[in-house]
């Protein structure tokens, strides 16, 4: 079956500028982490990327070694590009990134120049791509001079195999180095990515403000914990989940009865506020406007349509906001 794409997916979706660039990103994005690997169901990925594009989605977010096996996530998106949306490239902005293990030897690994520049070479034949739009360094690597990862950034931008650049994983610190050097190369860094959820605050700590003094943008990743910040848990692990599943990184000792006491409490807030927990997370983390995007993960079409309801109340009282506070603490 051909597919069109919905010709009002423009309508309901907020595009947030990325930091002081000229890159409108939307609130919400997708990533393809886990569920779309050679391991998941082909038509599965498909009709998530449908359903995500009909939305006004239009940020897919991809690295060398999602899958598994890695690399496959890039192969099954390209297949899907090729075949429906071949004709929107220019409505797309793609991601990738290189930093942890890809291939054996001294060369497959961390953010020397020769592993970048390789690594991206492969994943652009593996989506089927000239150029990605955005190309990540996906975690500071402490043996490689800093210098040398940002050339390498640098370089990649030159050769017309990336628009734009980002880092993810990188303390603050650390990270205002790097968008020192960036700046100094004449290739400012569009974007940081950092886990960032109602269970994982490490950001609030200086990484934002920093990000927003810089004109850097900020998508956070893992916004539902992975899939803790949503119903699914509250009885018990489903079969279906993540934390069932061999090949996810949501492991089953995670769901401890502390993290599902707390789910609880703030499953209570969520239907007070007439929202599933999976759209309160969200709006929790949109309602800062630092942010430019929440980068989510699906196992299912149906998860993209419930997540975006989010935008239908992105408002808290202080009152819940101390609710949450003190369910968090
Ligand atoms: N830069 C990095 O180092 C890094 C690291 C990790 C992730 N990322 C990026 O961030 C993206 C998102 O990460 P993530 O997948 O961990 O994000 P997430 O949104 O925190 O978790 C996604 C999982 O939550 C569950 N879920 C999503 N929507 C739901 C809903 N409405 N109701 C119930 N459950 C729902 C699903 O779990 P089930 O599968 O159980 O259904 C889904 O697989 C990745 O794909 C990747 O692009 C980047």
């Amino acid at each position: 079956m051909s597919y069109t794409p919905n010709p009002k997916r423009y309508d309901a979706m907020e595009y947030r500028r990325c930091g002081r660039s000229g890159l409108l990103l939307p609130a919400v994005s997708l990533g393809l982490w886990h569920n779309f690997g050679h391991v998941d169901i082909l038509e599965n990925c498909r009709n998530i990327l449908h359903v995500a594009f009909d939305a006004g989605i239009t940020h897919f977010d991809l690295a060398n070694n999602y899958g598994p096996p890695p690399g496959s996530a890039e192969e099954n998106f390209g297949r899907i590009l090729r075949q429906d949306f071949h004709s929107y490239r220019d409505q797309l902005i793609i991601s990738s990134k290189a930093g942890y293990y890809m291939w054996e030897g001294p060369y497959g690994d961390w953010g020397s120049k020769k592993y970048l520049v390789s690594s991206l070479d492969q994943s652009l034949q593996r989506m089927g791509l000239d150029y990605v739009d955005i190309f990540y360094h996906h975690r500071p690597d402490p043996n490689t001079p800093l210098e040398e990862t940002m050339s390498a950034l640098d370089l990649i931008v030159r050769q017309g195999k990336a628009l734009y650049v980002g880092l993810s994983n990188y303390q603050a610190p650390e990270a205002a180095k790097a968008l020192a050097i960036l700046r100094e190369l004449g290739t400012p860094c569009l974007i940081h990515q950092p886990k960032y959820s109602m269970f994982e605050r490490w950001v609030e700590g200086g990484l934002l403000d920093r990000l927003e003094k810089e004109g850097v943008g900020c998508i956070p990743f893992s916004p539902l914990a992975q899939g803790l910040l949503t119903n699914k848990y509250l009885k018990g692990i489903p079969e279906d989940s993540r934390a069932a599943k061999p090949t996810g990184f949501l492991k089953e000792d995670q769901v401890t009865p502390e993290v599902v006491s707390k789910i609880k409490r703030l499953n209570e807030l969520a239907i007070k506020r007439d929202q599933t927990l999976a759209q309160m997370a969200l709006a929790w983390i949109l309602k800062d406007k630092r942010i430019t995007s929440v980068l989510i993960g699906v196992s299912k079409p149906e998860q993209v349509t419930d997540s975006l309801q989010c935008f239908r109340n992105t408002w808290f009282e202080k009152e819940e906001l101390d609710t949450i506070e003190a369910i968090l603490k």
